[in-house]
């Protein structure tokens, strides 16, 4: 499918929006300052699939996580602002992801996947 442009400018600090690419549910989220320095602080160590939140976001566009909107254990959605990670939980078997979509608590395998995007600036970006 083609590229989406979505228009960051509506969405709020602490906001998790729902766009659609591909026919893929892909989530856009507004970090706050403090998940922002609560996600810095998390020793990667300790993830069972390491990455750095700088590896989770754009440089320069730090406050922004767009990623896939389905848990990558059997596929179901997990709930934004839900869990102990300041990020989500799925309701089907107890996942739970952090506010940079990493992992925190099983049966989920890895990270929520970050789909291919780009800035157009400081207010737009690009799924795709
Ligand atoms: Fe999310 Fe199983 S589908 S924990």
């Amino acid at each position: 499918g083609a590229p989406i442009d979505v228009d960051l400018s509506p969405i709020t600090e602490g906001q998790i929006v729902n766009v659609f690419w591909r026919g893929k549910l892909i989530f856009v989220r507004h970090l706050t300052a403090k998940e922002m320095t609560d996600m810095k602080a998390v020793p990667v160590g300790e993830l069972s699939d390491p990455a750095t939140f700088a590896a989770r976001v754009k440089g320069g566009h730090d406050q922004w996580l767009v990623v896939y909107g389905n848990c990558t254990h059997l596929g179901c959605v997990p709930i934004g602002h839900q869990g102990n990670f300041e990020g989500w939980a799925c309701p089907c078997h107890g996942s739970q992801f952090d506010a940079v979509g990493r992992v925190r608590r099983g049966p989920a395998p890895i990270n929520l996947p970050i789909p291919p995007y780009a800035f157009q600036g400081d207010t737009k970006v690009r799924i795709g």
